[in-house]
C-alpha cells in the first residue's frame, strides 16, 4: 500500500471543511483513503464540497459554537460511517482588528466562541466516539499568531484565541493520552488563501487577482523561497491523523517556511504597508 493511502479505513470530521484550508484538508483526507464529514455553517459550499469529494464524504450543517450541532454532527458521522477516528478542529474566523484601546469586546467574544470554544466543545463531544473506536487523533488548527507579536499586533484578539488553542492542545493531550487519543495542533504561517484579501474587502475576482502579489510578499517574510499553500497544511494534517504519528501528541507543528525564525523583523506598520501594497488597497486603516 502506497503512502497516498495513509488514512485507509479511517473516518474523520473536518470543521470549516467547506472552504479554504479546511477544504484542502478534506481533499487530502479523501485522497488518502478516509471517509469524512464536512462540518460547516455554509450549507451551499458544504453540500457542493461533499458532492465533489464523492461517496466517501457527507456534509453536515454545523455551527461549532453550538453543542447541539456538534453532537448531531458526531451522531450523523456514526450513522453514516459507523465510527470516528479523527476530528480536525479547523473552523476559525479572523475577528476584529485594531489597537487595544479600540477593541470591540463583542467581536472578540464571538471570535472566541468560534476559535476557542469550537475546538474545546469539539473535543468534549468527540471523546466518547473516539474512545469507542479504540482511540484516535484530534488536530486543532492554530496559527503562528499564537506566538508572534511584532507583525500581528493589531490582531490581538485573534492572537489570544490561537494561544488558547495551543494550550487546549497540550492540556487535552495530557488528559486524553491514556485513552489512546492524541491531540496535536498545526500552526500555519501566512498562506496564499482567500481569507486575508477578503478581510481587506476584496471581491472574489479581486482576491484571485491579488493572490500572486500576496505570494510574492509572503516570500519576503521567510527563509524558504516557496509560498505556503493550503495543501502544505493538509499534508501535515494527514500525517497527524494517520498511524504514522502514533508517538506524537501535545505538540504545536509550525508550518510556515521558517517565518517564525525571525518574522522578517517587520513592525506592525511595515507589515500593514507590505500587505496593502500586495493587495492594492489603502494602508492607512486596517480592516474592521
Ligand atoms: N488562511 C491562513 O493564512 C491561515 C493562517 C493561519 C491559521 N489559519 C487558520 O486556519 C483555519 C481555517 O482558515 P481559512 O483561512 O481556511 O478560513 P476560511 O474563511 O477560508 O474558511 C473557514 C471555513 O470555516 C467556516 N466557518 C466559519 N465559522 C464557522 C462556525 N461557527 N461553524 C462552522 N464552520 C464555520 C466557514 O464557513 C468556512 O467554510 C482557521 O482556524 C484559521 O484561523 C489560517
Amino acid at each position: 500500500m502506497g503512502a497516498s493511502r495513509q488514512l485507509d479505513g479511517k473516518v474523520a470530521i473536518v470543521t470549516g471543511g467547506a472552504a479554504g484550508l479546511g477544504r484542502s484538508i478534506c481533499d487530502a483526507f479523501v485522497e488518502a483513503g478516509a471517509a469524512i464529514v464536512v462540518a460547516d455553517l455554509d450549507e451551499a459550499a458544504g453540500s457542493r464540497a461533499a458532492v465533489e469529494l464523492g461517496e466517501q464524504a457527507r456534509f453536515h450543517r454545523t455551527d461549532v459554537t453550538s453543542e447541539g450541532d456538534l453532537k448531531s454532527c458526531i451522531d450523523a458521522c456514526l450513522e453514516s460511517f459507523g465510527r470516528l477516528d479523527c476530528v480536525v478542529n479547523n473552523a476559525g474566523i479572523v475577528g476584529p482588528w485594531g489597537p487595544i484601546t479600540e477593541i470591540d469586546p463583542d467581536g472578540v467574544e464571538q471570535m472566541f466562541r468560534v476559535n476557542v470554544f469550537g475546538p474545546l466543545l469539539g473535543i468534549k463531544h468527540a471523546v466518547p466516539a473516539l474512545t469507542a473506536s479504540g482511540g484516535g487523533s484530534i488536530v486543532n488548527i492554530s496559527g503562528t499568531a499564537a506566538e508572534s507579536v511584532r507583525g500581528s499586533a493589531l490582531q490581538i484578539g485573534y492572537n489570544l484565541s490561537k494561544a488558547a488553542v495551543n494550550q487546549l492542545t497540550r492540556c487535552a493531550a495530557y488528559e486524553l493520552g491514556p485513552s489512546g487519543i492524541r491531540v496535536n495542533a498545526i500552526a500555519p504561517g501566512f498562506m496564499a488563501a482567500p481569507v486575508l484579501p477578503k478581510k481587506f474587502g476584496l471581491s472574489d475576482a479581486q482576491t484571485e487577482a491579488a493572490l500572486p502579489g500576496l505570494r510574492a510578499f509572503f516570500k519576503t517574510l521567510q527563509p524558504l523561497s516557496v509560498t505556503g499553500e493550503p495543501e502544505d497544511i493538509a499534508k501535515m494534517a494527514v500525517f497527524l491523523a494517520s498511524d504514522d504519528s502514533r508517538f506524537v501528541t501535545g505538540q504545536i507543528h509550525t508550518v510556515d517556511g521558517g517565518m517564525m525564525l525571525d518574522y522578517a523583523g517587520l513592525s506592525t506598520d511595515e507589515w500593514l504597508v507590505g500587505i496593502s501594497r500586495a493587495l492594492g488597497v489603502d494602508s492607512d486603516t486596517p480592516p474592521p
